[in-house]
């Protein structure tokens, strides 16, 4: 097969191992940086370039696209969708996960449990924001942060009020969060491929931290999941229709509680952390789906 990743590093772990997974089943592996790629739009021709030339005869792309081009990303794969080529995630779901906003929206619609979440571009009356929230401390993050970027734990009113003024000053959306102290700067990662939990791990937070990002130097360890938390994450990947994501739980006194998810997670981690190659999974899943396209065309 003809399998594109669409990243920006070809150096990252998660590009090398699923290059490496792909060569070794004896398919031609690419990366293309989505950045570097423009479009044709035009009736009934779709065409993707990269650098100036025409990418086709795909069958298969593996986007990992970063939080910081996930519209110009989105509309690559779009792209590729029209020309009829697989992608691991689609352009709408990349679309409604990466929105921190729009995924709560959509797992609260469903009656999955979340944080309590505000979200407003107006700085009156903030403490009546932290009050729907359940009071102080709270977390204030970007809608569009990552890596633990970008989300800041307020103790007091007085920083509450200063930083969510700053952020609308400064026109970032921006959500308002209940902190969920009993979780103790800990999570659970959970990895799902096909509607299928393939490997999960827990993350703690560095001391002095609250943030269990393993790139803000949490650690992390295999975790065996509690059936609620397994049918929490499978909900949420459904829901939003992924298929190959990451679901973040907090574990909080009233049940899992997802804090997000993401549609292009990282390998590195929890391939290490739970000795499951994810990378495999992933390549595996993607040769299953181009066959039963394959199948389907020649039914
Ligand atoms: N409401 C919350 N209560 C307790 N801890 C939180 C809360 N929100 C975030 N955290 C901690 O901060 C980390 C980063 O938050 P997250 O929303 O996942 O942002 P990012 O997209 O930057 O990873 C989480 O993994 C968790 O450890
Ligand atoms: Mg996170």
């Amino acid at each position: 097969m003809n399998i594109v990743i669409l990243s920006r590093g070809p150096g990252l772990y998660s590009t090398q191992q699923l290059y490496l997974e792909g060569e070794r089943r004896g398919h031609r592996m690419r990366v293309i940086d989505h950045v570097r790629c423009s479009i044709v739009v035009e009736k009934g021709r779709p065409k993707v370039y990269y650098e100036g030339e025409r990418i086709h005869t795909i069958d298969a792309i593996i986007p990992r696209i970063g939080a910081s081009v996930t519209t110009k990303g989105a509309a690559i794969i779009r792209q590729f969708e029209m020309m009829n080529v697989f992608s691991s995630v689609s352009s709408a779901a990349l679309l409604r996960s990466r929105d921190k906003l729009r995924c709560l929206q959509l797992l609260g619609m469903a009656d999955l449990g979340i944080p309590k979440t505000v979200y407003t571009d107006y700085s009156q009356n903030i403490s009546d924001l932290i009050r729907a929230v359940g009071g102080l401390p709270v977390v204030i993050k970007l809608l569009e942060g990552t890596h633990g970027l970008g989300v800041i734990l307020a103790e007091t009113q007085h920083t509450a009020e200063s930083v969510i003024e700053t952020f609308n000053r400064l026109k970032e959306r921006i959500i308002i969060q209940e902190f969920i102290k009993e979780s103790k700067g800990a999570d659970v990662r959970v990895f799902i491929i096909n509607g299928e939990i393939v490997a999960s791990m827990k993350r703690t937070a560095a001391p002095g931290d609250f943030r269990s990002n393993l790139h803000r130097g949490a650690s992390s360890v295999p975790v065996q999941l509690s059936k609620a938390e397994a049918i929490t994450a499978l909900k949420a990947v459904d829901i939003l229709g992924l298929d190959v994501a990451g679901v973040d739980i907090l574990q909080s006194h009233r049940g899992p509680l997802i804090l997000e998810v993401n549609p292009s997670p990282g390998l590195e981690g929890i391939s290490k952390t739970s000795g499951i190659d994810v990378a495999a999974e992933v390549i595996n899943f993607v040769e299953k789906k181009v066959k039963q396209k394959r199948s389907a065309r020649f039914r």
